[in-house]
């Protein structure tokens, strides 16, 4: 198989933990007899200031060209001077997650029994580990909806978003959400905001109905977010398809990476309903994570959420399951071997960037 990616590492940490997975991907690759083709751009700040835009048009074309996207992270301090819609994760990610109708975000969160100690929980709270998927709506909500800013008559100013959902884009995400379930434990959590918010109940309605009509096989539990918020920490066991709309799944899927260990650690796949030239999804891969402006350029970032998108990314994009398995072995084996960067260390000594990337390869 030969597969064309387009590459765009982004701002701040994202260029140093691309530079440990592109070798990583390029590795289980030639292993496996596939040809690589990859290109990579500008994006985010270094769009605006490379090219005077978060999001270039160079860049646009090539992953339209691509099979799909390695993603890395945007924005940071230098560019939040800018007005709110010039910003890198405003003027770049967003409008490439709409431009490909990236609806569905799957954020699988995963900490295995013998990594139980890399987790900030009690152990005694997570005995089994954790093992839940995040299933974030990503093109509709408060991201997308219609948003002002005005001065009143009276002085005062007045900010809006909306928060908009139509029955149709609820049900393709839960189509995705049932899938994602009957590959698991086959139980679906709809985390929402039903005793307050007229989208909220339009979700309940919905997702109900479709799960009764299409997946008898499906359990379904309903819960408010506040409430998932601190079931998330309490019991995560719980939880095993987190399936909720765009910005709750924002909150909630930072808070589950962490309970399996780190942000540093969770990666995701943004998938719509292109097909790519292999027959496969067109997706973006990305760390959940954000560009950590404040461990910049020190070798201290954790590169593996960086890396397991790329096993997603071989998983989704290509169908290449044994590669996408052998990538997260290494990593696990990895830190599973004691080598964790100072996120998951636990304050013991820990290892840069680079050197957990060199740990990563040498287990592939
Ligand atoms: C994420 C990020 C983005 C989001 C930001 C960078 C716009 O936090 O992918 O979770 O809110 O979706
Ligand atoms: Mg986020």
């Amino acid at each position: 198989m030969h597969l064309k990616i387009a590459i765009l590492p982004g701002d701040y940490i994202g260029p140093e933990v691309m530079a440990v997975a592109i070798p990583v991907l390029e590795n289980v690759l030639k292993k496996s007899g596939h040809t690589l083709e990859y290109s990579v751009h500008d994006v985010g700040g270094a769009g605006i200031d490379n090219h005077g835009k978060a999001l270039p048009d160079s860049t646009l074309e090539a992953c339209r060209a691509a099979d799909a996207i390695l993603f890395g992270s945007v924005g940071g301090p230098k560019w939040e001077k800018l007005p709110p819609k010039e910003q890198p994760e405003r003027a770049s990610l967003l409008p490439l997650r709409k431009h490909f109708r990236l609806f569905a975000n799957v954020r699988p969160g995963l900490l295995l029994k013998n990594l139980i100690e890399t987790s900030p929980i009690r152990p005694d709270r997570i005995p089994n580990g954790v093992d839940m998927v995040c299933i974030r709506e990503l093109t509709g909500g408060l991201y997308f909806g219609a948003k002002s800013t005005t001065t009143l008559a009276d002085g005062d100013i007045e900010a809006i978003d909306t928060m908009v959902y139509r029955k149709s884009e609820i049900e393709r995400i839960t189509d995705v959400a049932i899938a994602t379930a009957r590959a698991r434990r086959k139980h679906i959590t709809l985390v929402d905001k039903a005793n307050v918010l007229e989208t909220s109940v339009l979700w309940r309605k919905v997702v109900g109905d479709r799960i009764k009509a299409t997946a008898p096989d499906i359990t379904l539990a309903f819960i408010y977010i506040d409430n998932a918020a601190m079931q998330m920490v309490l019991k995560p066991g719980q939880f095993d398809v987190v399936l909720t709309e765009n910005m709750f799944g924002d909150i909630l899927s930072d808070e589950m990476a962490v309970v399996c260990g780190s942000l540093g650690m969770m990666a995701s796949a943004s998938l719509g309903m292109d097909i790519n030239r292999h027959g496969k999804g067109y997706g973006l891969y990305e760390p959940s994570g954000g560009t950590a402006p404040d461990i910049a350029g020190q070798d201290k970032a954790n590169p593996c959420a960086q890396v397991l998108s790329v096993a997603l990314m071989l998983r989704h994009s290509f169908g290449l399951e044994a590669e996408a398995k052998a990538i997260e072995l290494a990593v696990e084996k990895t830190v599973a071997d004691g080598i964790r960067t100072a996120d998951i260390a636990g304050g013991a000594k820990a290892v840069g960037t680079k050197a957990m990337g060199q740990a990563i390869l040498a287990r592939l």
